[in-house]
């Protein structure tokens, strides 16, 4: 039986059936879900449609029926199309007859659509909890990394000098933003609640969208109820979120996949977090590092796959909108299982000063160099054209920067003298960068992510 067969004389094909039915993946909504009903329960007594005694009895059913989900005991029925259709279904077992009011002046149009947004409040928040977990992780290492000074890259060649927890930095304060757009999506939801949108057209009923949207935690209804029932700004908002914190939990697995390996050896993997080889037993691999990166391709995939199930839809509710809720609980599941590993992963990490530093070259100087020129009063321009005779004759004769004598250093320029030596100082060359932000401020970096920390906890 289906909960919409009045019109029809005959039941719909068994492969239609298997097409149409979702309450294999939308059951994840029965919470929300029933949350919505009892707030509408309570709409439509507040309308004077049921009275106190039957919203009463309803509202306790519907608890029995979480109660019952929240045990693994709820039992599925055939006919049980999707998560709406089998809450109502088992109410009508547990309440009788009354239960057959709850649905008026509701449709699953705005239902799902209230139910969509609901979860993606609590999954959003989660995330974002999951995600400042993992940056604790990040910035304790940024704080045992605070003495060992790495190479850092761009184009991924040797540019300068930079301590490892300025690396560290770097991805906390990108994690970060991922953070922070979650935090004003979940406010951004507030303030459409969909739910009295009905199938499209609104809810003839007089309830009080205002105080429904409020009991549910948002700000305010849905301005618009044809755009409220096929509104799915916030999955794809929420996709793209994930797909980003993804691209970025990706870029930081790509670096620790280079520094892991052998030839740079910058950390050590734990072996909890790296797997064997069954065939060449020398073998350390960073697996998790791998999948990570693995997980960016897919997370991206779903927000595509969103996008393009919602370009050509025509006004209004689309049975093709079903198709939001298995990338949004692919996406969440795929990042729950990948923040906690990236975390052991990163607290486990051992750190190889001596490995970062043998990969420093003197050549990573050169821009000091040609600052030490400047403080001398030579236009930067000419600084640089100057330091890079310095390299090129280095190269020339086999040596490095501070192995030129003074002499080779006057032959290029008189304004080099013998305290030229003090440039070969890659301590110095960091501590120097102290501007707010640069790889000389991590102390400050440190305290105020220790603070963006403290104001989420
Ligand atoms: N399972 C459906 C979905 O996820 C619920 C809405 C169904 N609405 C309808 N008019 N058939 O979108």
């Amino acid at each position: 039986m289906t909960l919409w067969g009045g019109a029809f004389s005959q039941p719909i094909d068994d492969a239609v059936r298997r097409l149409n039915d979702s309450l294999r993946f939308d059951w994840k909504l029965y919470d929300v879900d029933i949350s919505g009903s009892i707030a509408w329960a309570r709409a439509i007594t507040g309308a004077g449609v049921i009275t106190q005694a039957e919203c009463d009895t309803l509202i306790g059913g519907l608890e029995q029926v979480r109660a019952e989900f929240a045990a693994g005991q709820f039992v599925p029925a055939p006919g049980d199309e999707d998560i709406h259709t089998a809450v109502e279904r088992r109410l009508t077992e547990i309440v009788g007859e009354v239960a057959g009011k709850l649905h008026t002046g509701r449709s699953r149009n705005d239902q799902v659509a209230l139910d969509v947004l609901l979860w993606l409040h609590q999954a959003g928040q989660h995330i974002a909890r999951q995600v400042a977990g993992f940056m604790t992780a990040v910035l304790d290492q940024a704080e045992r990394s605070q003495n060992a000074i790495m190479p850092g890259y761009t184009h991924f060649q040797p540019a300068q000098p930079i301590s490892a927890a300025h690396w560290w930095l770097n991805h906390f304060w990108a994690l970060a933003r991922d953070v922070e757009r979650l935090e004003s999506f979940v406010e951004s939801w507030r303030n459409q609640c969909p739910l009295g949108s009905g199938a499209l057209a609104g809810t003839p009923y007089a309830i009080d969208r205002q105080q429904l949207a409020e009991q549910l935690g948002f700000y305010h209804p849905s301005p618009n109820s044809v755009d409220a029932v096929a509104n799915r700004d916030h999955v794809a908002e929420f996709l793209f979120t994930l797909a980003l914190l993804g691209t970025h939990l990706s870029r930081l697995s790509e670096d620790l996949i280079i520094f892991v390996n052998p030839l740079f050896g910058f950390f050590r993997l734990d072996e909890r977090y790296s797997t064997g080889s069954s065939l060449m037993p020398q073998k350390r691999n960073p697996d998790p590092l791998e999948l990570a990166r693995g997980k960016a391709g897919r997370l991206i995939g779903q927000l595509t796959g969103m996008l393009a199930t919602l370009k050509s839809l025509p006004s209004g509710y689309n049975k093709d909108l079903q198709e939001d809720k298995e990338p949004m609980f692919d996406a969440y599941d795929t990042l729950l299982v990948l923040l906690p590993t990236l975390t052991g992963l990163v607290n486990t990490l051992t750190i190889q000063p001596d490995r970062m530093r043998a990969g420093l070259v003197e050549s990573m100087l050169s821009t000091d160099l040609a600052d030490y020129l400047v403080t001398k009063g030579v236009p930067f321009r000419q600084a640089h054209g100057l330091a890079g005779r310095v390299v090129r004759l280095a190269e020339t004769k086999g040596v490095t920067l501070s192995a030129l004598t003074l002499e080779d250093y006057r032959s290029i320029s008189d304004v080099f003298e013998a305290d030229v030596q003090s440039v070969f100082d890659f301590e110095a060359a960091v501590a120097r960068r102290q501007v707010i932000g640069g790889t000389g401020d991590v102390e400050g970096q440190m305290g105020r992510g220790r603070g963006w920390l403290a104001a989420r906890s």
